[in-house]
């Protein structure tokens, strides 16, 4: 299928052609607009803006759909784990069990941090939020690799950087919790899977091992696999942008780090859990709480509520619900913020203020009690955000390159001052 459509203004007319999805997607090609017609778009928020082509990830927002390369979220979330979606998303296909067992030893094998990086550590003072440390410490990565620095798509100079940074980015996660705790590094256990070497690196102490529970490092494994990849979200879009100037991997995935810190994106998970603390702490009333959250002149919002994209229940939000629920009973946790959280899903859900703008939970809503009852303080519920994002960064830094795309660079309508003369300091 192909298609044209006729863009008048002025009285210049352009053609432009349609850009057809695989799930028939369109998108009105604009690149010569400019240099045909002198004009540009305009689209503040770039919410009907498409910025690449990708083969990566594809959702429905409407009906609720979000498939890696081409696999349910349900059924890889049923079935497969963060590693072998891991290897999905930054390869394009579901990994031999060779190539599993390749990927996962390679990725183990880069769990160590070089030690002279624990004197950056030692210099954050103790209340350093950890995503600030995060990224810092993932551009500090760069000076220890400095023969990685590089924009290969293929082979070695991009499976090794890959490898190491999804590798890395859980110990460097693990030892800012420490560092804060005043707690000695944790050195990695090879034995264990991804997610239960994280928990192992975060909790254990030197003579007494973390008892790692299989349904909370199901959970965490979850948790990451849910989040490894949303299409061109913000920090996504920053990964691609800042690697669009030809910037290496590892300055690329530190900037992704930065996007994702803000409460209206990853740093939600931490906003919703401060909401209900309050709700609960203060006895607020749900009604009043809703009732501000609808209020354009208060600056309160329903964290965890509304999406972008979604514009029906976000598919990973009815995951983590299910699984809240099963690892609460497996710790004989009672939570009031998760009976809280449910009450004013309950009542957001029948008030004519979200079915009208089709606002609905998103993934962050439940995944900050997951995360509490599982021992992960609030200021980190953000860093797994970005260990679980960090495939779907990569893959999409990679994909952007191979696509040798431009460097990215927006325009704008200039609205400011006209031409006007310099003052001299004495007469203003
Ligand atoms: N609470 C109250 N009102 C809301 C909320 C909310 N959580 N979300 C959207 N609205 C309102 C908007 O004010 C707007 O109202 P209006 O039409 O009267 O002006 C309307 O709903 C439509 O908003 P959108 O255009 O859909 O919102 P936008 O795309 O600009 O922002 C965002 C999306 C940032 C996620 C927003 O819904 C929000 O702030 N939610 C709370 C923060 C949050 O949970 N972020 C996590 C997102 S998921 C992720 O990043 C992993």
């Amino acid at each position: 299928m192909s298609g044209k459509a006729t863009l008048e203004y002025d009285g210049k007319k352009i053609e432009l052609d349609a850009a057809i999805g695989s799930e028939n997607e369109v998108g009105l090609d604009i690149t010569k607009l400019r240099a045909n017609t002198g004009m540009i778009t305009l689209d503040p928020g770039y919410g009907n803006t498409g910025s690449c082509t990708s083969d990566i990830t594809f959702i429905d927002g409407e009906k609720g759909i979000l498939r890696y390369r081409g696999y349910a979220i349900e059924e890889l979330a049923e079935k497969s784990s963060f590693m072998e979606t891991a290897y999905l998303i930054l390869y394009g296909h579901l990994p031999s069990q060779k190539e599993l067992n390749d990927f996962d030893s390679g990725v183990a094998a880069e769990a160590g941090l070089h030690y002279s990086m624990k004197s950056h550590f030692d210099g954050f003072p103790d209340n350093a939020p950890p995503m600030a440390i995060l990224s810092s410490m993932l551009n500090t990565l760069a000076c220890y690799n400095t023969e990685l620095l590089t924009t290969a798509t293929e082979g070695d100079g991009f499976d090794i950087p890959a490898s190491k940074i999804i590798s890395k980015v859980r110990t460097i996660a693990a030892w800012a919790y420490r560092t804060s705790r005043g707690r000695p590094y944790m050195p990695p256990c090879p034995n264990l899977s991804y997610s239960g070497n994280f928990l192992h690196m975060m909790f254990s102490q030197p003579f007494d091992l973390h008892e790692i529970v299989p349904e909370v490092e199901k959970a965490i494994d979850l948790f990451l696999l849910l989040h490894a990849d949303h299409e061109q979200n913000c920090s996504t879009s920053t990964v691609r942008m800042v690697g669009s100037s030809r910037a290496n991997l590892f300055s690329s995935v530190a900037a992704g780090v930065g996007a994702l810190w803000g409460p209206l994106h990853g740093g939600a998970n931490a906003a919703v859990i401060e909401m209900l603390e309050n709700i609960h702490t203060n006895g607020i009333k749900l009604s009043d709480y809703v009732d501000a959250a609808k209020d354009k002149n208060s600056d309160t919002k329903l964290m965890g509520f509304g999406h972008r994209v979604y514009k029906s229940f976000d598919p990973r939000a009815k995951i983590l619900k299910e699984h809240v629920d099963r690892v609460l009973k497996a710790l004989e946790i009672d939570d009031p913020l998760l009976d809280i959280a449910k009450q004013l899903e309950e009542v957001a859900r029948h008030d004519e203020y979200f079915i009208e703008r089709n606002l609905y939970p998103n993934v962050d809503f439940y995944s900050g009690i997951l995360l509490r009852a599982i021992g992960i303080p609030v200021n980190m519920f953000t860093v797994l955000f970005a260990i679980g994002r960090m495939p779907g960064w990569i893959a999409n830094w990679r994909e952007m390159l191979s696509h040798n795309q431009r460097i990215c660079r927006p325009r704008q309508v200039y609205t400011g001052e006209n031409l006007r003369p310099y003052v001299p300091i004495g007469n203003r």
